[in-house]
């Protein structure tokens, strides 16, 4: 996702807003570019592509003496990443840049318009310069100004500003968005969206609150919180320690993900809910309609899982057929395909070779295209007819969590949009759905109280002749996943299973060295999932049960929050699968970030 850095001093700011770039790159990106102020004068420089792209253009710019400096990486969610769509953007004598997303973008953009204003971009981000310039005409100061641009905008946003008529001066915001500044005992003061590009710059860090706003230049630093009431800086010392400033303290890179589900979910929901309707700027509705009579869903891995949740919602809630398809399998089944059918693939890297090669088959046929995917202007993207972006983030840790948990959440909002279309679903309903989603990122909160429990509970898993997953309905992909997870880092065998399918066979296996993880939802066909855990524990697996209802059979239990709706289970049951997935591989101590054998985006056959 996006990175900022800040720096306002007298040493070598390009260099340091390029090398704290640098290491903001490790959460990937598709453009840069930084801004300096110096002698009254900007500079302003941009690339497309990586890093090196900026520094060969900036490689004749020199900056000596005081400056003031912004610099950025941005993952596009509004505007493709081009080099006018990258920040910092300009107004007519400031330059920002922004984290985040602005929800009333396009209602302050028109006001804008109408003022005779023109946007070069096509980004969210540009109306917050535009706007800034027009309150400087009508307020005694740039400060006042950005006061009330920031009460202006809606969303989320970390935004650093600089501006000719204040010239040594950063001014900051802050609202669900991360943003920290740092100082030395140099009066230098750097900021940033992560600890990192501060080590070895600053040793104090101060990190903002939700609300925060004001101003730094070289001799002071004013914070203003939410009701603009002036507070107090809390300085605490930097750790020096790189690689756990990027972990941002946690252990492993996929314990930091599966924490970060909250915050993801929250981008990938943010702009695209209105009160009675799901909202996707980036494709026409036509995509659905037009004759199209069926989806087809192909991915690979846990993509395919959140491709097998979406055929449920689809088919329940869109009342669309639905049919889901493993991507290396269906390339070689000569397959029919009817130009009835969108095809939809799924991809959290959008470079899978297999996944990648449908899409081909598909346009080949000359299907309609739509890719669900994390990473714009990946080979997937380039070469659907539609994409929705997940907003995940980049995610380091190869068993995948927060890509899955963004791409069922668009399978959710999907699966009403389609609603909308056919009118398949009362619009009562569709509100009440609306309102669930606006909950998953709270359900996704881990607990310390949860994740304690599961870190004491993994120790009575770790040997065993295998584990089952079960679950019914749109549960059973969930198992499916949550035994993915655990076998791609235990290396203990795992599998997932429908929970009434397991009397057909599989319950053979059961003793007391079979482990079952049952997932029992309340809200989603309980007593029938309930009696097939039964059947189970009668015959004497060991059964850990996860739900909000107790359950006396179980020999452990997992207590998960009492829900509205079976989706919002689903979303808390999944960070109980991948948690125990994780404190299990802990015990077992094996690589959790890189598991033996495995690769992130695997670009062969
Ligand atoms: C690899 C990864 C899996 C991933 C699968 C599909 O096998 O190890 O975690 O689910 O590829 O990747 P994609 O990028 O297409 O979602």
């Amino acid at each position: 996702m996006c990175g900022i850095v800040g720096y306002l001093g007298e040493k070598n700011t390009k260099q340091i807003l390029l090398d704290g770039l640098k290491e903001l790159e490790y959460r990937g990106y598709d453009s840069a570019g930084i801004a300096v102020l110096q002698n009254g004068e900007f500079s302003n420089y941009k690339a497309i592509g990586k890093l090196i792209n900026l520094e060969k253009k900036t490689k004749d710019f020199v900056t000596e003496g005081f400056a003031v400096g912004i610099g950025h990486t941005r993952w596009a969610t509004h505007g493709k990443p081009t080099e006018l769509n990258a920040h910092p953007h300009l107004g007519e004598s400031s330059y920002i840049v922004h984290n985040g997303i602005i929800e009333n973008y396009a209602q302050l953009k028109k006001e804008l318009i109408s003022d005779g204003v023109t946007f070069l971009s096509q980004t969210d981000t540009e109306v917050i310069v535009h706007q800034f310039e027009k309150n400087l005409k009508t307020q005694k100061n740039a400060f006042k100004a950005f006061e009330k641009t920031i009460n202006e905008l809606d969303g989320a946003y970390a935004i650093l500003l600089t501006t000719k008529s204040e010239e040594d001066t950063i001014f900051f915001a802050k609202h669900g968005s991360p943003m920290l500044v740092g100082i030395n005992s140099e009066y230098e003061k750097f900021f940033a969206s992560s600890d990192t590009p501060l080590i070895e710059h600053a040793t104090q860090v101060n990190y903002f609150e939700d609300g925060d706003y004001g101003f730094v230049n070289s001799k002071e630093i004013s914070i203003f919180d939410k009701d603009a009431k002036k507070k107090k800086a809390i300085f605490t010392n930097l750790s020096q320690n790189k690689l756990s400033a990027q972990k941002d303290g946690f252990r492993f890179f996929m314990e930091k993900e599966i924490y970060e589900q909250s915050d993801v979910i929250a981008d990938t929901l943010m702009g695209r809910l209105s009160d009675d309707e799901v909202i996707f700027d980036e494709f026409d509705k036509s995509l659905f309609d037009d004759g199209i009579n069926e989806i087809k869903l192909c991915a690979c891995g846990t993509s395919y899982h959140s491709a097998l949740s979406a055929s449920y919602l689809f088919e329940r809630y869109s009342k669309i057929r639905t049919s889901v398809e493993i991507a290396s399998e269906f390339r070689y089944r000569e397959p029919i395909m009817c130009k009835d059918t969108l095809f939809i693939v799924i991809s959290q890297s959008g470079e899978t070779a297999d996944t990648l090669e449908t899409l081909k088959m598909a346009k080949k046929a000359g299907l309609k295209t739509l890719v669900i995917c994390n990473v714009d202007n990946s080979s997937m993207v380039r070469l659907a007819d539609a994409t929705i972006l997940t907003r995940a983030g980049i995610e380091k840790g190869v068993a995948s969590t927060k890509a899955f948990a963004t791409q069922v959440t668009i399978f959710w909002m999907l699966s009403l949009y389609i609603a909308k279309l056919r009118d398949s679903l009362k619009n009562e309903e569709i509100i009440r759905q609306i309102s669930l989603l606006r909950e998953v990122p709270a359900s996704v909160k881990v607990t310390d109280e949860m994740h304690e429990k599961l870190k004491r509970l993994s120790k009575r898993y770790l040997h065993g002749h295998g584990f089952f997953f079960i679950g019914r309905d749109i549960f059973f992909p969930l198992a499916l996943e949550g035994a993915l997870k655990l076998k791609e880092i235990s290396y203990l065998h795992a599998e997932g299973y429908p929970s009434g399918e397991m009397k057909h066979g599989p319950i053979a296996l059961a003793d007391p060295e079979l482990f079952t993880i049952a997932l029992l939802p309340e809200h989603l066909h309980y007593e029938k999932s309930k009696s097939n855990v039964e059947e189970l524990s009668a015959r004497d697996s060991t059964i850990c049960a996860i739900s909000s209802q107790e359950f006396d059979k179980a020999d452990d239990f997992i207590r998960i929050s009492k829900c509205k709706d079976y989706m919002l289970e689903f979303f808390e049951m999944m960070v109980v699968v991948q948690l125990l997935s994780l404190e299990i591989s802990v015990r077992l101590g094996n690589d959790v970030d890189m598991p033996r054998n495995l690769a992130k985006s695997v670009t062969v056959e």
